[in-house]
C-alpha cells in the first residue's frame, strides 16, 4: 500500500482517494504512527500531506524523523516538504506574503519522471504560510513559483517534494503528478479493483466468523446494505438482518426496505414495528437533543432484545462465536485517529456505534477502509439494486430531526407526505443523484392562507438541497424555479395541514443540513 502520513490538513483525505483512484491502496496513519506501525502495512511508498503548523514552532506535531530514512519512495506534500527540508538540514520560515489559492509554477528540472509528460507551466492551488528558503545538502530545485520554492528532491535518496497540492482538483496537472509518483516511483500495480476487495473480504469473513453467527442493524441505506451483502455471501444465513421502524420514517419506508433487502437482495430479515412504542416516548419533547438521545435509548433497547432472542435461537447467546456487523466507514476510522483535537460535540449521532454493550458481541467492519462512493462501487460490483446504492443519506433519528416542536403520528404524517412530494419531484428532474440530500422540514409556525374562499391556518414547510463531499460542508442548491414551483403547488394543494412553503437558502457552516 501507500502510506499517507496525516500532518493535519483538510485534504488529507483527499490524498487517499486520488491514491485510490488509480486502484492503488491507500491507509491514512497520523503522522506520530511508529515506524513499526508504517511497516506493517508493507508500504511501497510514503506520503507526507500537509498540514496547519509550522515545522519550527514547539506546537508541531511529533513525527519522527526517521520516516525519512526507511529508503521508501516519499513524497512530501506543502508541510510535506517543509518537513523534509527542515529535517534533512535546510531552512523553512514564515513566508512574507502568505500564499492561498491558484498559482503558476515553472518546472525547473523537465527529466524528474515525477513531472513526466507534464508541460512546463503548471497552474496550482497553494496553501501555505511557510516557504523553504534553503534546500538541504543533497537536494535540488525542481520547481519555481515567481518568488517561492515549489518543489525538490533528493532522488538518490528516493525524496521528492512540492509545495503545492495535486490532490486538489483546481491543480490541472496533479492526477498525473500523482500517477508518475505511483507508477513511475513507487512502481505500484493498480490492482486494487472492486472485485478484489471483494473476494479477499468475503473469505477473510469467513474464515473470521467460521460456524458462528453474525446479527447485523440495517437502515435500507447504503452502507448498512453492502455490509449486510458482503456478510451474507460470507456466511449465508447465519447472517440475520434486524430492521426497525422507529415511527419516523419516510413513506412506505418500512416496506420498501423490506422488499428490497429480503425479496431483492435474499437476506434474511427481521422486521420490527417499534413505533408505538418510540412515538409515545417522543411524545410532547421539543428539544432536539433530547429527541436524539431518546432515540438513541430506544434503538439500542429494541435491537438489544432482538439480538437476544435471534442469538439464543441460533444457540450462540453469549457464546464466542457471535458477531456484530457494523457498517463503519473509512472517514470514521480516520476521525476518531485523527491528530486534530476533539471537536465541539454539535449534535449527538445516533448510529449503531458500540451496540449492544452487554451482549460482548464481536465487531465485523467489512467497510472500515472504504470512502463512500468506493462502497457504491462495490455495491455494483455486487450487483446491488440502484435505488439502495444511490439513496441519498438519511439520519438515523428519521423524521424527528425534520419536525421542529413536538413529534405526533399527525405531524408525521404530515412530513412523510410532503417529503415524498419533495423526493418524487426531484427524481422527476432528473437531479435526485446529483444532490447530497434533499428534502422536507415541518416548521411548528402557522400561518394565514387562502384556498378558493376559504381561509387557512395551517403548518408552514421548509424545502432543503444541499450538494455535499461528506456532510461536512455543503452548499445549497439553486433548483430551478420550475422544480420549486412544483414541489410548492403540489405540497399546498394536496396536503390539508400545510398552506405554505419556504426554501431554505443557507450552507453548512453557519446552518447545519438537518435543521435539529
Ligand atoms: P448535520 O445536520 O450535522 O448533518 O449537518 C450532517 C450529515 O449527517 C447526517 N446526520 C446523521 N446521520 N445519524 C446519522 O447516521 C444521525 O444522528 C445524524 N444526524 C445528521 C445528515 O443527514 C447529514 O447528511
Amino acid at each position: 500500500s501507500i502510506v499517507i502520513l496525516d500532518f493535519g490538513s483538510q485534504y488529507t483525505q483527499l490524498i487517499a482517494r486520488r491514491i485510490r483512484e488509480q486502484n492503488v491502496f491507500s491507509v491514512v496513519l497520523p503522522c506520530t504512527a511508529s515506524i513499526a506501525e508504517i511497516q506493517a502495512q508493507k508500504p511501497i511508498g510514503l506520503i507526507l500531506s500537509g498540514g496547519p503548523c509550522s515545522v519550527y514552532d514547539s506546537d508541531a506535531p511529533p513525527a519522527d524523523a526517521k520516516i525519512l530514512d526507511l529508503g521508501l519512495p516519499t513524497l512530501g506534500i506543502c508541510y510535506g516538504l517543509q518537513f523534509i527540508t527542515h529535517h534533512l538540514g535546510g531552512k523553512v520560515r514564515s513566508a512574507p506574503k502568505r500564499e492561498y489559492g491558484h498559482a503558476e509554477v515553472s518546472v525547473v528540472d523537465k527529466d524528474l519522471p515525477l513531472f513526466a509528460d507534464i508541460p512546463a507551466d503548471l497552474s496550482v492551488w497553494m496553501s501555505h504560510g511557510d516557504e523553504a528558503i534553503d534546500l538541504p545538502p543533497g537536494f535540488h530545485l525542481t520547481a519555481k513559483t515567481s518568488n517561492a520554492v515549489a518543489g525538490i528532491a533528493n532522488p538518490e535518496k528516493k525524496i521528492w517534494a512540492v509545495q503545492f497540492h495535486p490532490e486538489v482538483h483546481h491543480t490541472k496537472q496533479g492526477t498525473a503528478l500523482l500517477r508518475n509518483f505511483l507508477f513511475k516511483l513507487c512502481k505500484a500495480a493498480p490492482d486494487w479493483t472492486p472485485q478484489h476487495f471483494i473476494e479477499s473480504t468475503v473469505a477473510a469473513i469467513r474464515e473470521k466468523v467460521g460456524d458462528g453467527h453474525a446479527i447485523c442493524a440495517l437502515s435500507g441505506g447504503v452502507d448498512s446494505s453492502v455490509a449486510a451483502v458482503l456478510v451474507h455471501r460470507a456466511i449465508g444465513d447465519r447472517l440475520t438482518c434486524v430492521f426497525v421502524d422507529n415511527g419516523v420514517l419516510r413513506k412506505n419506508e418500512f416496506f420498501k426496505v423490506q422488499e428490497n433487502l429480503r425479496a431483492k437482495l435474499g437476506l434474511n430479515l427481521v422486521a420490527v414495528d417499534a413505533s408505538g412504542r418510540f412515538l409515545s416516548k417522543l411524545a410532547g419533547v421539543t428539544d432536539p437533543e433530547t429527541k436524539r438521545k431518546i432515540i438513541g435509548r430506544e434503538f439500542i433497547e429494541v435491537f438489544d432484545d432482538e439480538a437476544h432472542r435471534i442469538l439464543e435461537q441460533s444457540g450462540n447467546l453469549n457464546s464466542e462465536v457471535a458477531w456484530l456487523v457494523q457498517g463503519t466507514l473509512y472517514p470514521d476510522v480516520i476521525e476518531s485517529s485523527s491528530v486534530k483535537g476533539p471537536s465541539q460535540t454539535i449534535k449527538s449521532h445516533h448510529n449503531v456505534g458500540g451496540l449492544p454493550e452487554t451482549m460482548k458481541l464481536k465487531l465485523i467492519e467489512p467497510l472500515r477502509d472504504l470512502f463512500k462512493d468506493e462502497v457504491r462501487r462495490i455495491g455494483r460490483d455486487l450487483q446491488m439494486p440502484a435505488d439502495i446504492l444511490e439513496r441519498q443519506p438519511f439520519p438515523g433519528p428519521g423524521l424527528a430531526v425534520r419536525i421542529l416542536g413536538e413529534i405526533t403520528p399527525e405531524r408525521v404524517a404530515l412530513l412523510q407526505e410532503a417529503d415524498d412530494i419533495v423526493v418524487t419531484e426531484i427524481k422527476n428532474a432528473g437531479l435526485y443523484q446529483q444532490i447530497w440530500q434533499s428534502f422536507a422540514v415541518l416548521l411548528p409556525v402557522k400561518s394565514v392562507g387562502v384556498m378558493g374562499d376559504q381561509r387557512t391556518y395551517a403548518y408552514t414547510c421548509a424545502v432543503r438541497a444541499v450538494h455535499s463531499e461528506d456532510g461536512m460542508t455543503a452548499d445549497w442548491v439553486p433548483l430551478p424555479y420550475e422544480v420549486l414551483k412544483t414541489i410548492s403547488s403540489r405540497i399546498v394543494n394536496e396536503i390539508p395541514g400545510i398552506n405554505r412553503v419556504v426554501y431554505d437558502i443557507t450552507s453548512k457552516p453557519p446552518g447545519t443540513i438537518e435543521w435539529e
